[in-house]
């Protein structure tokens, strides 16, 4: 050991000691604030008085709160739901004892255009509602004493998007305070450029400001943890620049018998990198790193730590349903839990940058991400889209975006925008140049892509830039197959796909041809039911894409097909194609809002996971008499048979590749039964029984234990039964819901693409049978009751505890 490196780890293992108190304080900032829909310009002065708003903890979407409304100038695009100018101000008191540090304040998203004051100073504003930022706080607070914050978030210049935005600060706000010598804010960067199973090296990048006092020795400690919390390695390296503000420190470590992360078994290491003055710890940030490596090749799709696998991948749009945009953590671990379980091994984040907690779940629970920069560039989708802000915004933001988010290893890929319409021009080869260039700037180790939607390489002036890894198609599914001749050397990934509708639990017969609507690319659609459902046979789509098992069959078959998103994983509010009011949320999601999945769900489990799969559907209350189209996915199974009362009706195998298997039957009420064989021997069987009249209500809690933190949910399956406990499949009575204890009714929902009532309240009707109760814990611990009645119907109750 060298001199200099054993005085290093002296002033190391002094600092332990004295670590607590000298480090960052980040603190949650979301309690407390007061909120007012409306403008109130005074509201940004210290003095106004707030006593009459109202009291409210952020996550906050005022949006969800309102009610569905087609004169909303939102419009039908998102969802119809009301927008306009909220304030809101929080006031709190910084300890005397943090005069000598710095205070910022975090934002990790504003819809949109944020100005934010303190004590009456302009902050500034970030037109960009999805991107996260900070401000510095620390010359206009009153140490010591109180201090005002106020926000106002100006959401009325609509139409501004083509989905549902949500409207405030939607997202975590965090009061970071540290020494004067501090980590940047987004200013480590790690990464793993050496990776095989014997050793991995960690690089890090560490950019330090320093304060600056005269005669202090800096250094950089970095030390890696494994999961159970054991030391693997540590470095310690001294900063020798006295002159500039802001430092960087390069790092190397080596971890040996690295474990990695993959999609099955998502590790994560923990890097804790602490900033030393004259040995003391002044300040730490701990970043949770997986270690991993991936490759796309133009002849062999796409590689994780050298095995191939397809992204198996979904588009999403960051509203949690009933629950808007405000972002729940277990709101959005349910989403992935429901699509993990589907076999679903990418997301993404459809148009935009997601919320930070998003990332952090599909780093633990093994997901990649497509992490999505724009809708838009300078030419505008909607009139005051952010093609308006495009000038002075887009460097800022792309890197923003990129600094805060290339730490995640669920991360492979980064896409500069979604159907851009500069592709059709030739601004499109010098914007995508630039915008590639920047990501490149900040992080040279994933590929860059655009999700393109003209698919002639010639005619497509993104793809013209050359400045794309790799070329990202959405749609154009017949031009797949001969992508290495069109595209020669390129490496290709499906950026989006399907665009396939349905409504759950809905069947219209026949089911063996394939509708695309809108056919005259019309909407509203001229052929389309009364009621606005689309049928949940997997065979209606809109007209630039595919049913679901259309585009999945070719991208199955061709290994240079690295993978695909389908559109989408969930059904969203707003851009409800195909159909015009009421129809106010999207068709599209393999899921529905609720989180009910559709049947095509169990097509993607049969073929996406392992796991025995045996779905059958329709359900069974038809006519006497009538015709209808009996459907089974399975797998693990060489056929299946299906009995109607008993009788055989006979026994199908898959040809070719063929992902489902149908019987055309002549209706007659009882039991349809379904049994897989593989050599003869039975998989699985499972059954549909025609349901008698509604008789009662059934509760069914996703979770019974809740954490008594205000913020945890349990989301309540509603279903109404015949007596002998069959879903009724056409139900819809009006659920009146009572929530008692320690906890709260925070939305209500039903999955249905058109029912106007909102989601705030203690009723909703279920819809085909099925309805949700989302339930919130409240700081108290405690039992929470919620009990459920309707007209005609048997009342349920259930309990579920929060500690
Ligand atoms: C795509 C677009 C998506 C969504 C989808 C609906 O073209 O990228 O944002 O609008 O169509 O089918």
């Amino acid at each position: 050991m060298n001199y200099r490196y054993f005085l290093l780890l002296i002033w190391f293992s002094c600092a332990i000691t004295v670590q607590a108190q000298n480090t960052r304080k980040t603190e949650n900032f979301d309690a407390g604030w007061k909120f007012f829909l409306g403008d109130e310009p005074q509201a940004k002065n210290t003095a106004f008085n707030d006593a009459k708003w109202r009291n409210l903890n952020l996550p906050h979407d005022w949006s969800i709160e309102g009610r569905f409304d087609a004169k909303n100038p939102t419009t039908q695009a998102e969802g119809g739901l009301p927008a306009g100018i909220g304030w809101y101000r929080k006031s709190f008191t910084i300890p005397a004892s943090a005069k000598n540090k710095n205070v910022f304040i975090d934002f990790d998203g504003v819809f949109h255009n944020s100005e934010v004051w303190i004590n009456g100073h302009y902050l500034g504003k970030r037109p960009n509602g999805y991107i996260s930022f900070r401000y510095d706080l620390s010359k206009y607070l009153k140490f010591g004493g109180q201090n005002t914050l106020a926000v106002r978030v100006d959401n009325t210049d609509q139409p501004n998007s083509r989905w549902y935005t949500g409207s405030g600060i939607y997202r975590n706000v965090w009061l970071a305070t540290t020494a004067k010598t501090y980590l940047t804010n987004w200013g480590t960067f790690i990464t793993t450029p050496h990776v095989d199973e014997k050793s991995a090296e960690i690089a890090l990048n560490v950019a330090v400001h320093q304060s600056p006092a005269i005669n202090k020795k800096l250094a950089v400690q970095t030390v890696v943890y494994d999961a159970a919390g054991k030391l693997v390695v540590q470095k310690i390296s001294a900063i020798n620049n006295t002159t500039d503000t802001v430092v960087t420190v390069d790092q190397s470590l080596q971890v040996n018998n690295p474990r990695l992360w993959s999609v099955t078994d998502p590790y994560l290491y923990k890097v804790v990198v602490k900033v030393l003055e004259n040995g003391k710890v002044v300040d730490d940030h701990t970043t949770q790193t997986g270690i991993r490596y991936f490759n796309f090749d133009a002849d062999k799709g796409f590689s994780l730590n050298g095995k191939p696998m397809k992204i198996l991948g979904v588009c999403m749009h960051h509203d949690q349903g009933a629950l808007g945009t405000a972002v729940n953590i277990r709101a959005i671990e349910r989403q992935l839990q429901i699509l993990k379980t589907m076999g679903c091994n990418a997301i993404r984040t459809s148009h935009n940058p997601p919320a930070p907690e998003l990332l952090d779940l599909c780093d633990k629970m093994g997901f990649l991400v497509m992490d999505e920069a724009f809708d838009m560039w300078k030419k505008k989708k909607s009139k005051f889209d952010y093609h308006q802000d495009w000038d002075q915004w887009h460097v800022k933001d792309l890197q923003d975006q990129v600094l805060r988010d290339r730490n995640h290893p669920s991360i492979f890929v980064w896409s500069i925008g979604n159907e851009i319409r500069e592709q059709f021009d030739s601004t499109g080869i010098s914007i995508g140049r630039e915008l590639v260039g920047l990501v490149k700037q900040l992080d040279k180790t994933r590929p860059v892509t655009s999700a393109l939607s003209d698919a002639d390489p010639k005619k497509n002036f993104i793809y013209q830039s050359g400045a794309l890894d790799l070329v990202g198609l959405n749609y154009h599914q017949e031009v797949y197959a001969d992508f290495q001749k069109n595209y020669p050397g390129q490496k290709f990934i499906a950026t989006e796909n399907m665009s396939a509708l349905a409504t759950r639990g809905h069947y219209d017969m026949p089911s063996d041809s394939i509708r695309r609507w809108p056919k005259d690319g019309k909407t509203p659609l001229k052929n389309g039911n009364a009621d606005f459902t689309v049928s949940a046979y997997d065979n209606v789509s809109a007209y630039w894409g595919s049913t679901h098992e259309e585009t999945w069959k070719i991208i199955k078959k061709y290994d240079f097909l690295s993978g695909l998103f389908v559109w989408t994983g969930f059904d969203y509010i707003g851009e409800p194609t195909p159909y015009l009011w009421p129809a106010r949320s999207s068709y599209f999601g393999i899921v529905d809002l609720a989180g009910f999945p559709k049947d095509v769900y169990y097509m993607y489990q049969s073929e996406w996971t392992n796991k025995p799969v045996l779905h059958l559907l329709p359900h069974w209350n038809w006519k006497p008499g009538q015709t209808v189209d009996v459907w089974a996915y399975y797998n693990n199974a060489d056929e299946v048979e299906a009995f109607l009362n008993g009788k055989s009706l006979g026994i199908r195998k898959k040809n070719g590749d063929d992902l489902h298997v149908m019987w055309r039957v002549k209706y007659e009420p009882g039991i349809l039964k379904a049994v897989s064989r593989k050599n003869g021997k039975i998989v699985l069987t499972t059954q549909v029984a025609t349901a008698g009249e509604p008789y009662r209500i059934q509760l069914k809690a996703d979770r019974i234990n809740l954490k008594a933190d205000g913020k945890d949910l349990s989301f309540i399956t509603v279903s109404v039964l015949d007596k002998n406990g069959n879903l009724v499949p056409n139900a819809n009575q009006l659920i009146k819901f009572k929530v008692r204890g320690s906890g709260i009714l925070k939305a209500v929902d039903n999955g249905s693409q058109t029912d106007l009532d909102p989601f705030a309240g203690n009723e909703h009707r279920v819809f085909n049978g099925l309805g949700l109760a989302v339930i919130q814990s409240k700081i108290r611990a405690g039992s929470i009751t919620i009990s459920a009645a309707a007209d005609g119907l048997q009342p349920a109750q259930i309990s579920v505890a929060s500690r």
